[in-house]
C-alpha cells in the first residue's frame, strides 16, 4: 500500500528560531525518519513576497533557511525537499483555486487579520490570497497530512474546503487534507510571553537556532518572567523550553523546586540557556558547512525541485483538463 503523503512548509524568514523548531521542524524530522510517510517539505519563497522583506534579503534568507533545514536533519534522500518558486505549478494551481474560493471565506482568516495589523501600509492582495497559495502547495501533491502548529489549523481547514469546492464544481479529484498537530505547538516570545515567538516583534523576542551561546545567554537573561498580575506566562515558557532541551534530571529538579516555590529565575534562565546552546551545538557546525558549500547546497535543492515536479506536472496536466483549459 502507498504511504500517506505529508506536506509542510516554512517561510524563508531567515534564521529559524526555537518556535519554528519545536512547533514544526522537530516534528518534520521525526515524521521523515519514521519511514511511515512520503514526505514533501518546502521553503515557500512566493509566500514571503506578501511581507515587507526586500529582494536581496529574501534571496539570502531562502538560502539560509535551506541550509538550516538540511542541518536540522531534513534529508533529501528520504524526503522531497525543495524551494517553492522552483516548481512553478504552485502558483498556477493557486490561480485555479482562486476561482473556486469565496472572498468571504478568506476574510475570516485570522492570520490575514493579524498580518494586516502588523503591516498596515502593505495590505496587498497577495496577503489576502496567501491561504489559497498554501492550499495549492498542499494539494498539488495530493497530500493528506499536514504537520503544522495550532496557528495554521485554520488554513488547513480551508484547504479541505477548497478541495471540496473544486471537487463539487468539477469532479472528484483532490483528497481531504488534515492538520497533524505537534506536541509543542506554541512557544512564546521572550519579551512578550503573551504572544507567539515571532521574528516580527524583533530579534530580542526570539532565540535563533544559529545564535551563539553568548547571545542565547544574553537574550534569555532579558526574558520576562512575571507579569506582576499573578500569572507568569514567561516563566512557564522558560519551563517549557527547559523541558524541551534539557536532560530529564535537570528539568525534574526545577519542577520539584517549583512545587515548593523555590525556583530562582536566575538559575532557571542559566539552565535554559545552557541546554539550548548544547542542543544546537552540532546544528551550528552543520549549518556552516551547508552555507559555505553553496554550489552543492543549491544542487541539492534543484534536484529536490525536479523530484517534486514529477508529481506537480502530473497533477496540473489533469487539473487543466478537468477545468477545460486544455
Ligand atoms: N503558512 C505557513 C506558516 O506561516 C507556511 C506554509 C505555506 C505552509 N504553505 C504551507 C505550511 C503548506 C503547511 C503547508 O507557517
Amino acid at each position: 500500500m502507498a504511504k500517506d503523503r505529508i506536506f509542510s512548509a516554512v517561510q524563508p524568514t531567515g534564521d529559524l528560531h526555537v518556535g519554528n523548531y519545536l512547533g514544526a521542524i522537530k516534528n518534520w524530522v521525526k515524521l521523515q525518519n519514521s519511514g511511515k510517510y512520503d514526505c514533501f517539505f518546502c521553503v515557500v519563497d512566493y509566500h514571503s513576497l506578501t511581507g515587507d522583506m526586500d529582494a536581496k534579503k529574501r534571496h539570502s534568507q531562502v538560502f539560509k533557511t535551506v541550509a538550516e533545514l538540511l542541518a536540522l536533519g531534513i534529508d533529501p534522500e528520504k524526503s522531497t525537499f525543495f524551494i517553492q518558486s522552483e516548481v512553478p505549478e504552485h502558483t498556477e494551481l493557486a490561480w485555479i483555486f482562486n476561482t473556486v474560493t469565496p472572498m468571504s471565506e478568506l476574510l475570516r482568516m485570522t492570520q490575514f487579520k493579524d498580518k494586516s495589523g502588523d503591516q498596515k501600509k502593505n495590505i496587498n492582495v497577495g496577503l489576502f490570497d496567501y491561504p489559497v497559495l498554501q492550499s495549492a502547495d498542499i494539494l498539488l501533491y495530493k497530500a493528506t497530512h499536514v504537520p503544522v502548529g495550532q496557528d495554521q489549523v485554520q488554513h488547513v481547514e480551508l484547504t479541505r474546503d477548497i478541495a471540496r469546492w473544486f471537487n463539487n464544481r468539477y469532479e472528484d479529484f483532490f483528497p481531504e487534507a488534515k492538520a497533524k498537530l505537534t506536541e509543542f505547538p506554541k512557544v512564546m516570545s521572550l519579551l512578550n510571553p503573551e504572544k507567539k515567538m515571532s521574528k516580527s516583534y524583533g530579534d530580542a523576542h526570539v532565540i535563533n537556532l544559529s545564535d551563539s551561546p553568548e547571545i542565547i545567554e544574553k537574550k534569555i537573561k532579558k526574558a520576562v518572567t512575571d507579569s506582576g498580575k499573578g500569572k507568569a506566562p514567561g516563566a512557564e515558557n522558560l519551563m517549557m523550553l527547559l523541558k524541551s532541551f534539557a536532560d530529564k534530571g535537570t528539568f525534574k529538579q526545577f519542577v520539584e523546586a517549583g512545587k515548593k516555590g523555590e525556583v530562582r529565575y536566575g538559575d532557571l534562565k542559566k539552565a535554559v540557556s545552557d541546554s539550548i546552546s548544547l542542543y544546537f551545538n552540532d546544528f551550528r557546525e552543520k549549518r556552516e558547512g551547508f552555507l559555505v558549500d553553496e554550489v552543492k547546497t543549491r544542487k541539492i535543492m534543484s534536484t529536490g525541485a525536479e523530484k517534486a515536479r514529477l508529481v506537480a506536472i502530473e497533477t496540473m496536466d489533469r487539473v487543466r483538463k478537468i477545468v477545460g483549459v486544455r
